[in-house]
Formats: C-alpha cells, sequence, structure tokens
C-alpha cells in the first residue's frame, strides 16, 4: 500500500509530539512524507501536483496538531484548493473515490476531557466532523481518527510509544482499523 502523509505544524522547530510521530512515519518504507508549511511558505497550493499526487497514492494520512477543534489553516486552504469541483465532487468530480483518508492528530486535552461531561464536551471523531464530511462527500473513505492526547505534557517516552502505536496501524487494512 503506497501512503503519503501530509503533516501541517505551523512550527515543526517547536513541536515535540509531530515532529516524534514525524521522525518515526519517514522511516516507513512506500511512503512520502510532506510538511505543507516547508513546501508553501507562501501558501500557494499547487493544486494541480496536489491532485497528481493524490491520485498516485492509495491512502493519505492528514497529520497535524489540533488548533482550536480544527486544522491548521494551511490545511484548510489544501483542501480549498484541491478538491474542486469537477474533478473531487460535483459532475464528473470523483477522482477520489476509494482513497482512503486518516487523519493523525495531537492534542492538548486528556483523552478524559474528550467526552461529553468533560472539559472539552465532545469526542475528537465529533469534533473532526466538518473534515469528515469534506472527504465523504468527495466519496472518500474516512478511517478511524489516530489521536495523541495530553500531547504537551506527555513525557518523551510516552510520544515515542505514541509514535510506535502509530506505525503499527498506520498499513492496516480497513477491516482491521473499524470495529
Ligand atoms: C493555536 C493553538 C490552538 C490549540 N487548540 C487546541 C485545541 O483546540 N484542543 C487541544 O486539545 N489542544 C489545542 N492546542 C494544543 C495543541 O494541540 C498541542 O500543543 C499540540 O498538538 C502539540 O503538538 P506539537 O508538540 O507537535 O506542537 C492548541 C495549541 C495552539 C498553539
Amino acid at each position: 500500500m503506497n501512503i503519503m502523509v501530509i503533516s501541517a505544524h505551523p512550527d515543526l522547530s517547536r513541536s515535540r509530539a509531530n515532529r516524534t510521530l514525524a521522525k518515526k512515519l519517514k522511516e516507513e518504507k512506500n511512503l512520502l512524507y510532506r510538511d505543507l508549511y516547508t513546501e508553501y511558505p507562501d501558501w500557494h497550493i499547487d493544486a494541480q501536483k496536489e491532485q497528481r499526487l493524490l491520485l498516485a497514492y492509495d491512502r493519505i494520512v492528514l497529520q497535524f496538531p489540533l488548533y482550536w477543534y480544527s486544522c491548521p489553516p494551511l490545511l484548510k486552504k489544501w483542501f480549498d484548493d484541491v478538491f474542486t469541483f469537477g474533478w473531487a465532487y460535483g459532475t464528473g468530480g470523483d477522482r477520489l473515490r476509494g482513497k482512503e483518508f486518516m487523519i493523525v492528530t495531537a492534542a492538548g486535552g486528556t483523552a478524559e476531557s474528550y467526552r461529553s461531561g468533560g472539559d472539552n464536551e465532545f469526542t475528537i471523531s465529533e469534533l473532526l466532523r466538518p473534515i469528515q464530511r469534506t472527504i465523504t462527500k468527495c466519496n472518500g473513505t474516512y478511517l478511524p481518527v489516530f489521536v495523541t492526547y495530553n500531547a504537551d505534557k506527555g513525557t518523551d517516552d510516552y510520544l515515542a510509544a505514541e509514535a510506535e502505536r502509530l506505525s503499527e496501524l498506520i498499513r492496516r487494512p480497513i477491516e482491521a482499523l473499524a470495529h
């Protein structure tokens, strides 16, 4: 399975969680790792190149720190620029059909805080529904979300274990991911 990771962290030099996950992912075979903020410092996303790359990969992993219960803005712009009418959706727009998308995110909040009655009230899956629907509207397959909670306070050992957990499931077939 060919995997493309699209990472979007506004300041990887200050990152711990995403950097630890990224380091592990970069060791994987048949995996293209890209960082949007490095590739597009001027925010001019090359939509045709992005579309060509999307066609070439089976599974697309979107990796980002959770910012205000969503993705950082350059990844939002990536959706806006790349998932175009007639290509990704609308008349004749079914080029993403059958592609698998997996969100890999790190959150400052704890797992206990992301539930009804908890500090953050909702689960991460609930909060990421706009991204889920964007993908399913474009006929993509939305895989279960991978979340590293407590990302800021977590020890180096915890983050390393999270990276290991991610590398164990990144290639799992959909049947083994969704319960
Ligand atoms: C602008 C901003 C918004 C954030 N919003 C959230 C949030 O909505 N929920 C949350 O749990 N953590 C939030 N955080 C914490 C980040 O998710 C956390 O610092 C990050 O995932 C840690 O990963 P890193 O070490 O790779 O930067 C926010 C952080 C920043 C800077």
